[in-house]
């Protein structure tokens, strides 16, 4: 007989309100402290999950799912107006309505669609180098974190350089849905969901009439037996790319070089064997990733490992723990590209059925950016205090990012 999980004497890990003020490498410490004893604690809305195999298990079972729209629902500063026009999107949808969305929109984002960006990415980092490496120093996070992925994002979609402005500010204004103010921001988040979503609208009806070699052309064409992809989820589906695919790159590409900067050979090797970039870029998302846990609800009562999870459970697989779990992977803390004793994906793309749709595109941006990154500022240092982001919903990083390097002449493009 399973033993409901509220009455087992589990520890405890931080609350929230605690772990806003904590700084975060320290809250994480102590979530890697903890799963050295444990699988599960208890947090004050709900269990974190904490070892590799148990975040694997969990995120695999369809009975839980995403908890994506609860971080709008439970916080008590949104209007009626705001929760009202909340659309269902592929990262909350579950069961057939899942399944159907990412059958159709799946191929879109294909490796080899991504790999078609790459001279592209490519000429957007040397672009963004050629502003900072003749001084040799640079808010790295500034400088090129924040600006990287939006001329990108624009290119996948087909949407002009003129608008990489537009983007850029929608983008910034609709990520504040997962920041602590939602009170003052909801009329911005909402000017700009409307203002991208007539922006998509109009886009749609261009490519209907002639398509382009583009992400949007092919999501309109996207058919399976008959079915296809209506107005809405289209735009449904552009809004989920900003979403997933900006603020997540341009952290993943700070902590990477925050991580870096205290690896100089590996630094050095990145710069002249570019190809080395795509083990580096896994272990370097194991270390430091960008995504540290997401959030999941029971559907149902779920049983698991003599446990039973009352339906309306909350749980926070841990990513970020799941990477270090010394079971897996032997000396968690230290940088090995060439690790022999698991086979064992590195978990900041998540798992199981919402696993990243755009890890193809993303990691595409990062193998492209950080050889470029690492031959044209030479013996990088970090010159002052890295300021990482507050506590909000998810995605973490540097905000500031302070480095020196061996300056260099700027590429002609
Ligand atoms: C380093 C960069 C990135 C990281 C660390 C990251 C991480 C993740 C994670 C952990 C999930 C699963 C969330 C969950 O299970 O609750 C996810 C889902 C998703 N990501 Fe990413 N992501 C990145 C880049 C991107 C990019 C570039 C795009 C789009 C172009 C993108 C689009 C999405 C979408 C649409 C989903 C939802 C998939 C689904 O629910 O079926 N992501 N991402």
């Amino acid at each position: 007989m399973a033993t409901r999980v509220d009455l087992l004497d589990l520890p405890a890990v931080s609350p929230r309100a605690l772990r806003s003020q904590k700084d975060r490498a320290e809250h994480l410490q102590e979530l890697r402290d903890l799963a050295e004893a444990t699988w599960l604690a208890k947090g004050d809305i709900g269990y974190t999950i904490l070892k590799y195999d148990d975040v694997v298990a969990m995120l695999r079972d369809k009975r839980w799912h995403s908890a994506v729209g609860l971080i709008v629902e439970l916080n008590p500063d949104v209007t009626p107006e705001f929760r009202a026009r909340r659309r269902e999107s592929i990262l909350s949808a579950e069961g057939d309505t899942h399944v159907r969305l990412r059958r159709l929109v799946a191929p879109a984002f294909s490796p080899r669609n991504a790999d078609a960006l790459r001279p592209f990415m490519r000429e957007v980092m040397n672009d963004l180098l050629n502003n900072v490496t003749e001084s040799g120093t640079s808010d790295f996070a500034l400088d090129i974190c924040n600006p990287y992925p939006i001329p990108i994002i624009c290119e996948l979609l087909g949407a002009p350089r003129s608008d990489w402005e537009l983007f850029s500010r929608w983008a910034s204004d609709i990520l504040r849905v997962f920041d602590s103010n939602l009170k003052n921001d909801i009329p911005l988040i909402m000017a700009a969901q409307d203002e991208l979503d007539a922006y998509t609208r109009d886009l749609i009806t261009a490519r209907r009439k002639s398509p382009k070699d583009d992400l949007l052309s092919s999501l309109i064409s996207a058919e399976e037996q008959g079915d296809k992809l209506s107005n809405d989820e289209l735009v449904m589906m552009v809004e989920a790319v900003i979403i997933g695919g900006t603020d997540t790159t341009r952290n993943q590409l700070g902590l990477a070089v925050a991580l870096l900067a205290n690896h100089p050979d590996e630094w050095q090797r990145v710069a002249t064997q570019p190809e080395h970039a795509q083990r580096l870029i896994e272990e370097v998302m194991r270390i430091n990733g960008a995504v540290r846990a997401t959030g999941r609800l029971a559907s149902q009562d779920i049983e698991y490992k003599d446990i039973l999870f009352p339906q309306g459970t909350l749980i926070f697989p841990s990513l970020a723990t799941g990477n270090f779990d010394g079971d897996v992977f032997n000396n968690p803390e230290q940088l090995l590209t060439h690790r022999t004793e698991s086979n064992a994906p590195q978990l900041t793309f998540g798992s199981g059925i919402h696993y990243c749709l755009g890890a193809s595109l993303a990691r595409a941006e990062l193998q492209e950016a950080l050889p470029l990154i690492a031959a044209r500022m030479p013996h990088i240092k970090i010159s002052g205090p890295v300021r990482y982001k507050v506590a909000t919903a998810g995605i973490y990083g540097p905000d500031s990012l302070p480095v020196t390097f061996t300056p260099t002449p700027p590429l002609i493009l």
